[in-house]
């Protein structure tokens, strides 16, 4: 079955052909990165905009890739929700269009159950799983008994880890998206400087704001003094927290579920130092295995969009109709 995905949910215009879920026959991404750049983020409408002069180059560019027609491809997927409304519609619209046109089953999907399904196009998933969901607009832990079967069991109470890595960033001079910068900076230095570890009752959710708070008053008050900043050194301390609080409530949540595998995903799954530190921790469970995205399908793409509409198709979840509209906070 091969599979014609679209992913607009953010800044990333993504077009990908997926067969079976899991080869990819192309995929084709454009990114806005240096266009929001000046303005530190992503802004919506501009966003959208793009999206739109982007969106026909890069479906024909997905179709000339994997040297195949409309006429080879058994459905159309599309992101649905959740994300900036502007940039959603224009994927919908562009999957509609062609759903219609060439009288196509349409399959929308989840952007979280996307970054999660990333995994599936290298490995098979082995349920029960706990899956580390980490980008710029979500940090959740979700508890998967099978497929498309999703139970969310903690999720951040403010920022995302994503967002806070790029304010970071953004204070200590780094251009937008500051988590790679930060996670290079961090890699060569060591962690001297003791930031606020967060304090929850609840035992899978997570707290990224007060830490923010905390790096970003120590920027602040350095400054006031002329003393110089060590970028390395506060990086380092910074993803320290960060990383001990994933991993942390990552491992404690796949021992009490009895988790028999353990993904992360989104785009801070790029980040090295998590990607070592949830390995080791890991490798320390018997009967524990771990999936982390390829470095490329970490971050949005209409690849994992593809792959999670193949095993949403399996598992017969209804298809959209030509009334699917962009929803910004549609529920897993
Ligand atoms: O999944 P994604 O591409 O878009 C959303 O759905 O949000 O995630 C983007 C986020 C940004 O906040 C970016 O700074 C972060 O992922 N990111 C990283 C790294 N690479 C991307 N954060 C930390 N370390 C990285 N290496
Ligand atoms: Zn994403």
């Amino acid at each position: 079955m091969r599979i014609f995905a679209i992913e607009t949910s953010c800044d990333e215009t993504s077009a990908a052909i997926i067969e079976d879920g899991v080869r990819v026959c192309s995929l084709v991404t454009t990114t806005q990165i240096a266009i929001h750049q000046k303005f530190g983020g992503v802004v919506p409408e501009v966003a959208s905009r793009y999206h739109v002069e982007a969106i026909t180059a890069v479906l024909a560019e997905a179709l000339s890739e994997a040297k195949l027609k409309f006429e080879d491809i058994d459905a159309i997927a599309v992101t649905a929700t959740p994300g900036l409304v502007g940039s959603l519609l224009v994927g919908i619209q562009a999957a509609k269009t062609l759903a219609l046109l060439y009288d196509l089953p349409l399959i929308p999907v989840h952007h979280i159950a996307g970054h999660i399904y990333a995994n599936a196009l290298t490995q098979n998933f082995e349920f029960p799983l706990i899956a580390l969901v980490v980008s710029g607009g979500h940090t959740e832990l979700i508890y998967m008994k099978d497929h498309f079967d999703f139970e969310l069991i903690g999720a951040t109470l403010d920022d995302a880890a994503g967002e806070v890595y790029d304010k970071v960033a953004r204070v200590l001079g780094y251009p937008y998206p500051g988590g790679p910068h930060i996670d290079r900076a961090a890699a060569n230095n060591e962690a001297t400087i003791s930031f606020p570890k967060p304090k929850l009752e609840s035992p899978y959710d997570f707290s990224f704001s007060g830490l923010k708070s905390a790096v970003l008053n120590y920027i602040n008050s350095a400054r006031q003094k002329g003393q110089a900043l060590d970028n390395g050194d506060i990086s380092a301390s910074f993803q320290k927290i960060v990383i001990e609080e994933l991993v942390g409530k990552t491992i404690r949540a796949a021992q009490a579920y009895g988790a028999k595998q353990v993904i992360v995903c989104g785009g801070v799954s790029a980040n090295i130092g998590l990607r070592t530190q949830i390995e080791s921790a890991v490798n320390q469970l018997s009967n524990v295995t771990l999936a982390m995205p390829e470095l490329q399908y970490c971050g949005d793409n209409a690849a994992m969009i593809g792959a999670a509409a193949y095993y949403q198709y399996m598992q017969e979840i209804p298809l959209a109709t030509m009334a699917l509209d962009a929803k910004p906070n549609g529920k897993l």
